[in-house]
């Protein structure tokens, strides 16, 4: 075998050891782990190492610092694990090493990214026309479709901001709900809409535009709504919004890095009733898909407008015009819609459908456990996120850095109308109802010891952030 080929056996087999792990491996690492991984700090070598060396170097020290969010146990963000199929083809495309950028840099890639659109607005139920970018991120892509959005508003308006730029450009505004992903401000503000001309739309108690209240639409608007709010899983009330949005002539875009999928699932496809009205939409194969990361979806019925907006071509580089360069942001990119396409060839419809589903009874009955254990649960659980709390931050501070020192389970903080609260989502494919009851029997316990005594003098700095994911 050659020293490659050895090599990469080797990588297999640590890969299929660490896998072969998550069922049990701490969630989070320990202290030591963590502690050890001082051993990074390496000058940067002057010459070159043994075989095998810096593969030693990443099972030595980086697969015990991993946090297990591969496994069933982990509950933090909305991440998601990998399902085998998708990690497989991903392995493959390693080998290949396709620059995925057109058909004459890949036609392989070329030909399953086009099969993966149609896969994707078929299972998504969206308007067949639509084109489909597959980025690095619901961020990137989200990006690009605000891009978009706003270059055919002011086109619409005889404007041509390729040539001409923003000064002295019509003002596109953009209304955001309040409960808006901060991604989606990061993409605005790197678009230069200003954080001080940002709109935005009053919520109800559950984190949706309330439609009553939808600030002022005209022509000139780009109105961004929610599939899944990130910290109560809910969705905006398409069905009304959207229609009165279209009749102003606005363009409306909706986020869905992680809910658009209950659109798959036959039980919630109703959350999403009118969201095939809007004219783009955002969405992750790397969360609620279980696909690895990076790998998201921007969605958009005016396929002229997207590919138009993203065009890449150069005298030595022309492309079709949907090729996937002139879709997403990169240039040279790997194929970012293969794992997708390979984890909707190996579940089919009915196995997205089952997965969704699955995910959203686990959650209640994580949330109904939760309950039962005397904690808060703050949301109605329309899908697969359970918003708690244990009445304050430091309760909540505590109960985190407790089961974060044990590692059974992982869950992150949040916050919800300015009062600190923890989050649980449910979106790995490996959670089985046994984890939703050692998550609910771990918790319900680190609920007592938390009421019975000061436990919140324990190190913090692990467990606490804001979460926004
Ligand atoms: C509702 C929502 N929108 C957007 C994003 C950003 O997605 P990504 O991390 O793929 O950029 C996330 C999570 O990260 C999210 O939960």
């Amino acid at each position: 075998m050659s020293d490659e080929l050895a090599l990469l056996a080797e990588a297999d087999r640590l890969a299929a050891d660490y896998l072969h792990s998550v069922a049990e491996r701490r969630v989070f690492p320990t202290q030591q782990a963590l502690d050890d991984l001082v051993a990074f700090d390496e000058e940067l070598p002057t010459a070159p190492s043994a075989a095998g060396d810096t593969l030693n170097m990443l099972r030595r020290y980086g697969d015990p610092a991993s946090v297990t969010s591969n496994g069933g146990r982990y509950f933090g963000f909305v991440i998601g694990a990998s399902l085998p199929e998708a990690a497989a083809a991903e392995r493959l495309a390693l080998a290949w090493d396709q620059c995925a950028s057109s058909y004459v840099n890949s036609p392989v890639m070329a030909k399953i990214e086009e099969v993966a659109t149609k896969w994707v607005l078929e299972i998504l139920d969206l308007p067949r026309e639509s084109q489909i970018g597959f980025g690095t991120s619901a961020t990137a892509c989200g990006l690009s479709v605000l891009a978009a959005a706003r270059r055919t508003l002011l086109a619409r308006h005889g404007w041509n901001v390729d040539e001409d730029g923003l000064m002295g450009a019509p003002e596109i505004k953009l209304v955001v709900p309040q409960t808006v992903h901060i991604t989606v401000k990061k993409a605005a503000r790197l678009l230069g809409f200003g954080m001080n001309r940002l709109i935005e739309a009053p919520c109800d108690e559950y984190g949706r535009v309330i439609p009553e209240q939808l600030p002022a639409l005209d022509d000139r608007t780009i109105l961004v709504l929610q599939a899944g709010e990130v910290n109560m899983g809910e969705f905006d009330r398409f069905a009304e919004i959207i229609p009165m949005a279209q009749k102003a002539g606005a363009w409306v875009h909706v986020d869905g890095a992680f809910g658009l999928w209950a659109r798959a699932s036959t039980s919630k496809k109703a959350l999403t009733d009118g969201i095939e009205l809007a004219d783009s939409w955002t969405t992750d194969g790397h969360k609620w898909l279980n696909t690895p990361y990076d790998g998201a979806m921007a969605i958009c019925r005016h396929a002229d407008e997207l590919a138009v907006a993203l065009n890449s071509d150069a005298v030595y580089s022309t492309a079709e015009p949907y090729a996937q360069k002139n879709l997403v942001l990169e240039f040279s990119r790997r194929g970012r819609g293969m794992p997708i396409w390979a984890a909707l060839r190996s579940l089919g419809r009915e196995g997205v459908d089952e997965m969704v589903t699955r995910h959203c009874n686990q959650a209640q009955m994580l949330a109904e456990g939760l309950r039962a254990k005397g904690v808060t649960v703050l949301n109605r659980v329309v899908l697969n996120q359970v918003l708690c709390t244990l009445g304050d931050a430091t309760k909540n501070e505590a109960l985190l850095n407790r089961v974060t020192e044990e590692g059974e389970v992982w869950f992150g903080p949040s916050k919800w109308q300015g009062e600190s609260v923890f989050r649980l989502s449910v979106s790995s494919w490996r959670t089985t109802d046994a984890d939703i009851a050692r998550a609910v029997e771990v918790i319900g316990r680190g609920n007592q010891e938390v009421l019975s005594g000061p436990y919140s003098q324990a190190d913090s700095s692990r467990a606490v952030m804001v979460s926004e994911e």
